[in-house]
């Protein structure tokens, strides 16, 4: 399963790439906005940045809602660097733009993935990744993860090569149950990764290693 990490923070994206374990990266325009990049040219600048700090895929989101608007959007992200994922949202214009820029052989990633229904136009169109946002779906006491099972049936059964990327990670089982159910792909952020580290029998087990270890050579 590919491990992304979901923020436009160079330190964050340097931490974990640092891991050795990050196959790419996924923003939003107000994970940009957070970082505090603004203007067409400043997201551009930093989306290379991106590029530079790490080695996988790095998923660039278009502003536009036409259909053109996003095709142009797209095809200018997508000349920044083979790693660039064209994030596009799953509306209408949103499917059509994705179809074409699939047919270019422009790696995209269909966002606001919010049901089965919308999981299987994505496929259709030829996105690359689709991103389910289980936890805003959590959110509303709905059921994120069932999602994420639902997709993998259908994406199964039918035959499509679209990637599940779980997005909208709020915790560490989010990341867990996900591969469980066969997720090809999660986006996080470094607080949800980083939290797959910790057991209290791992730090304890450390503790009493160490104090054998000197005791020995005492
Ligand atoms: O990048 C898309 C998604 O992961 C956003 O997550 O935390 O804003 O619901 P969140």
């Amino acid at each position: 399963m590919k491990f992304f990490i979901d923020t436009a923070d160079l330190d964050q994206i340097r931490e974990a790439q640092a891991l050795g374990i990050l196959d790419g990266v996924t923003t939003n325009p107000s994970l940009m906005a957070k970082a505090g990049i603004r203007g067409a040219a400043d997201v551009k600048a930093h989306y290379r940045r991106i590029c530079d700090a790490v080695d996988g895929d790095v998923s660039a989101e278009v502003i536009a809602t036409d259909c053109e608007g996003m095709i142009r959007e797209g095809e200018a992200l997508a000349a920044l660097s083979d790693q660039i994922a064209v994030k596009v949202p799953l509306i209408k214009d949103g499917v059509k733009a994705i179809a074409h820029l699939a047919q270019q052989g422009i790696k995209t990633n269909c966002t606001l993935v919010f049901s089965a229904g919308q999981a299987l136009l994505a496929a259709k169109a030829g996105a690359s990744y689709v991103s389910p946002f289980i936890g805003r779906l959590d959110d509303i006491s709905a059921d994120g993860l069932q999602l994420i099972e639902e997709i993998r049936l259908i994406y199964d059964n039918c035959g499509y090569p679209t990637e599940i990327l779980a997005a909208s990670i709020r915790h560490p089982m989010h990341i867990v149950e996900s591969a469980q159910l066969g997720a090809d792909a999660i986006t996080a952020p470094l607080h949800a990764i980083l939290a797959l580290l910790k057991h209290p029998l791992t730090d304890m087990g450390l503790k009493k290693f160490l104090s054998d270890y000197q005791k020995a050579d005492d």
